[in-house]
């Protein structure tokens, strides 16, 4: 398989940290996979995704990037900083829910999207729902409305989980295993990878990684987007875009996505979920997302916990990032944080 164009952003190797309390907690080691370090702005897991796809954009000579995403979307802040730190225009469209406020105060990677994008556009629901769910049609549209400016538009999909968002997982599982073996003598490589499962492209990545590195470590994406036919579907187009394109079959034996950690919905958090959420702060000294990492490791807690024969001795769990997603629920935050002093 050749491997596609790459240009260097992320600061890596990301470091692996073992999480103490939690190990105790399990009675397994746990392992933190920092990725939420890459930089660029707690760009976190895009970054990875962002090394391949810009490389793309460039070689072809775009000169604007359009990318799309809710309004507290990880990948369109992070999408917008690399685009302008490489001189390019942006272009982000943002879909809200139904009910939704435009005009309150923007927060968190919505603030940001404000302020690096060239241009943000906000898409009406019944619009969306009627172009069949789905960006096609809007991304489209917008790159028409560039190439009539006279300028050179390259779309990235949501998420930017297309075949070349793929290789930033794929490429990572190499530079994991090393940092892994030096930290954590006489092993081989963990033996469970947990993440979160959003557009899917970290997942399918993961596993085209895990394959060729020939690892017996067994994945486990955890579904925080929504009801599961939609993981499932993101997660079927994504590897049949990869069979397509590279003739490679993704899927190992020993991947699966497990669901059951949505909660009320995508993006939804419960006073639960914070308190969890600032109970890991406090006794590990790092911070999850309520959108993505938090809903993850919270799975993975409760996964381990049911059936820890399952689980081996050492498990690993990538910190995607999303860190500025937390400042969309700092009044929820608020309110939980004073009924646990009090
Ligand atoms: C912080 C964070 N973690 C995990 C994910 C999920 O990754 P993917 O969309 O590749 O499944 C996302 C984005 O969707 C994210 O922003």
């Amino acid at each position: 398989m050749e491997i596609p164009k790459r240009i260097f952003l992320a600061r890596l190797p990301t470091p692996i940290q073992k999480l103490n309390s939690v190990s105790r907690r399990l009675g397994k080691e746990i392992y933190l996979w920092r990725d939420d370090l890459t930089g660029f702005m707690d760009s976190g897991n895009k970054l990875r995704k962002l090394e391949f796809l810009l490389a793309d954009a460039l070689q072809k000579n775009c000169d604007w990037i359009i990318t799309c995403g809710g309004p507290q979307s990880n990948h369109t802040r992070a999408t917008a900083v690399v685009a302008r730190q490489l001189g390019l225009d942006v272009s982000i469209l943002t879909l809200p829910k139904p009910g939704y406020d435009q005009d309150q105060t923007a927060t968190g990677n919505l603030m940001f999207n404000q302020i690096f994008a060239t241009h943000q556009v906000w898409l009406s629901y019944e619009e969306f729902q009627k172009r069949g769910s789905t960006y096609d049609f809007f991304l489209n549209a917008e790159a028409d409305r560039v190439r009539a400016l006279g300028r050179k538009p390259y779309i990235i999909p949501l998420g930017g989980s297309n075949v070349l968002g793929c290789f930033g997982y794929a490429n990572a599982v190499n530079e994991m295993v090393n940092t892994w073996r030096e930290l954590v003598s006489g092993s081989n490589a963990p033996d469970h990878l947990f993440c979160a499962l959003g557009s899917a492209g970290t997942y399918v990545g993961l596993q085209m990684g895990l394959e060729e590195q020939r690892l017996t470590t067994e994945l486990h994406g955890i579904n925080v987007i929504g009801p599961m036919p939609i993981p499932v579907q993101y997660v079927s187009n994504l590897r049949q875009s990869v069979l397509e394109t590279y003739g490679i079959e993704p899927h190992t034996q020993q991947s699966q996505m497990i669901d059951g950690y949505v909660g009320a919905g995508y993006s939804i958090a419960s006073d639960e979920d914070l308190k969890f959420y600032i109970n890991l702060a406090r006794t590990e000294g790092v911070m999850l997302d309520p959108c993505y990492t938090g809903k993850a490791f919270q799975g993975m807690v409760t996964e381990v916990e049911k059936n820890p024969s399952a689980y081996g001795k050492r498990i690993l769990f990538l910190h995607s990032g999303g860190g500025f997603g937390n400042f969309a629920y700092a009044e929820q935050y608020q309110q939980v944080l004073k009924r646990l002093s009090t």
